[in-house]
């Protein structure tokens, strides 16, 4: 019976769905959501303040800083809020409602930057208004998430050993890529293991993480809008790039059968059922990572508006659009009755 006195201490890293039954394919899923941040990312932030306590750079009156496009956030928020510190998270338009509300809830600051940078994303420009306050306020302590080793060393002290641990005969291990800290992270840590493992780093389409052309990115996580610093491709096996609208159908794929997950897991899915596909997978072992779960997403991926608006009627395959036609069908009957009352 786990019993805990702070809200990081715990972290179900044993659970994995096999998602042979549903998608065809035996590929089993790491489910990282299932702590009190609801994602992986806590244990990238608790690394991150733990090592920057030890280094003495934090003092009861610091002001923590982040530029998140919300996990993070969420993570920071939990921890800063256990550990008496103040939390400000930049993030941009692109962040969920629900994500916002819950880093406030928690007793954050949130700042929404709206300018695209230069790639059409957020990033370049939530980076600069986190230089701007710490160059004003020398109580502000930037953790700097897309250079601070501590993001890929959580992965190699936890995510790796963890896998491993259930898995010694894993062959393939599929992971999204933000930062690329749980993916430099395990991909380092199988590096040295006993038996060779395929790294496979799965993208979104628009985002130069890896090179290729800037577009479009409505669903945040992963893709970068800039090379990530921590990114040292020479331990990526491959990289699959997943369009946005895959991930969505996966998306309701799995919540059709009762797993709601968030939009990465979605892209990681689609993209490693792609790279199986294409495979000779007799007696293969393979794993993939899914980051968080698909309540902070009700807003977005599965909301019919949202997918309708940006991606347009034939966003969902026949069986899914039924579903959501018939729950616009819903809406628009309580609309009318209300209407009418
Ligand atoms: C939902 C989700 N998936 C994936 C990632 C990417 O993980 P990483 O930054 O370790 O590459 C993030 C990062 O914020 C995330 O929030």
């Amino acid at each position: 019976m786990p019993v805990i006195s702070a809200p990081h201490a715990f972290n179900e890293s044993r659970l994995y769905v096999d998602l042979q039954p549903i998608l065809g394919r035996r590929l089993y899923l790491k489910c990282e959501g299932f702590n009190f941040a609801g994602s992986i990312k806590l244990k990238a932030a608790t690394e991150m303040v733990e090592s920057a306590e030890r280094e003495g750079h934090l003092t009861p009156a610091s002001i923590l800083v982040e530029s998140s496009s919300g996990n993070l956030g969420v993570a920071l928020s939990v921890i800063a809020a256990s550990k008496g510190y103040r939390f400000l998270c930049v993030t941009d338009s692109r962040c969920n409602l629900s994500t916002r509300l819950l880093m406030e809830a928690l007793g954050s600051e949130v700042h929404i930057v709206a300018d695209l940078d230069a790639n059409g994303g957020f990033l370049g420009k939530r980076i600069e208004y986190v230089r701007r306050l710490c160059a004003a306020d020398s109580r502000y302590v930037w953790l700097s998430q897309y250079t601070n080793p501590g993001n890929w060393r959580a992965h190699y002290r936890t995510t790796a050993p963890e896998i491993a641990g259930e898995f010694p005969g894993l062959d393939v291990l599929f992971i999204g890529a933000g930062t690329t800290g749980t993916l430099m992270g395990c991909a380092r840590y199988f590096r040295q293991w006993h038996r060779p493992v395929r790294i496979v780093a799965v993208d979104v389409v628009g985002s130069v993480a890896f090179g290729g052309p800037p577009g479009r990115r409505m669903i945040p996580g992963l893709g970068m809008s800039m090379r990530p610093p921590l990114l040292d491709e020479s331990y990526v096996d491959e990289v699959i790039r997943v369009e946005e609208a895959d991930t969505i159908r996966t998306c309701h794929r799995l919540a059709r059968r009762g797993f709601l997950f968030g939009g990465s897991t979605g892209t990681v899915v689609s993209g490693a059922m792609d790279w199986l596909d294409r495979h000779d997978t007799r007696g293969l072992t393979a794993v993939a990572i899914a980051p968080d779960l698909g309540e902070r997403y009700l807003d977005t991926i599965y909301q019919a508006n949202w997918l309708q608006d940006l991606y347009g009627d034939d966003i969902l395959d026949s069986e899914e659009a039924t579903v959501a036609s018939r729950r616009r069908q819903i809406i628009s009957r309580v609309t009318d009755r209300q209407r009418n009352s």
